[in-house]
């Protein structure tokens, strides 16, 4: 299969030194691209600035902003067969974005406006006779299946991995990971505390099977 994976966060520049983003390592999103890659897929990995080399044999598209990342994904997804947007995309942007550094205590403002970025899990699900797999993270703190299976049915995607974020050894940062697969049609699978990789190649065992 030809497999897209996104990883890492997005930073949204407030000026040419400061940023807003999260804490998104690109651990899970680099384990599932190793995992795809080993399974003998083509896979094109879309990743936010991190500290981890990319898996050897991916073609690996680096970005910084949501924006960017919107725009790499859309450039590679003809020929795709399956989507896995695991990439801790900054929800918001600051409108207007300083092209000088601010300083302290001459311009730095006390508030920062934001404006929607677009959501790419979305974009993709609104594609008109969308051919390909599309799976997406939920990482939430609480009521986890609840809004899990909110976003796979708002995002119109076919599988949404959803995993603790406030866990010391799951989601963000963390090298382990325990996720739950929802499915459309109402079936879950658990896949229990593991490292990383092995979560990612359980996910990508499920989604071959699907
Ligand atoms: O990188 P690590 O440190 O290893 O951490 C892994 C992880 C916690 C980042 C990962 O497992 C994970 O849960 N990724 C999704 C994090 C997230 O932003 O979740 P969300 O619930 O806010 O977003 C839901 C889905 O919509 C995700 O597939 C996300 O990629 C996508 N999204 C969100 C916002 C946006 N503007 N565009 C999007 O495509």
């Amino acid at each position: 299969m030809n497999i897209l994976v996104t990883a890492g966060p997005t930073r949204e520049p407030i000026d040419p030194v400061r940023f807003l983003s999260n804490r998104s390592t690109g651990k899970m999103g680099y384990a599932l691209a190793q995992a795809a890659c080993e399974r003998g897929h083509q896979v094109t990995l879309i990743t936010g600035p991190t500290c981890l080399q990319p898996p050897a044999g991916t073609h690996t598209v680096p970005v910084e902003t949501a924006l960017d990342m919107l725009d790499a994904t859309l450039a590679h997804i003809d020929g795709i067969d399956c989507a896995i947007l695991c990439a801790a995309v900054a929800d918001h942007r600051p409108k207007s974005p300083s092209q000088t550094k601010l300083k302290r205590s001459q311009n730095f403002p006390s508030t920062i406006d934001l404006i929607e970025n677009p959501d790419i899990l979305a974009t993709l699900g609104r594609l008109p006779e969308r051919k390909f797999f599309l799976a997406g993270f939920a990482a939430e703190t609480d009521n986890v299946e609840e809004y899990a299976v909110d976003k796979l049915r708002k995002k119109n995607c076919d599988m949404i991995v959803a995993n603790h974020a406030s866990g010391l050894n799951t989601g963000f940062e963390a090298d382990t990971n325990e996720v739950t697969l929802y499915f459309r049609d109402g079936r879950s699978v658990g896949i229990p505390l593991a490292p990383k990789l092995d979560i990612a190649r359980a996910i990508l065992a499920t989604i071959e099977g699907a």
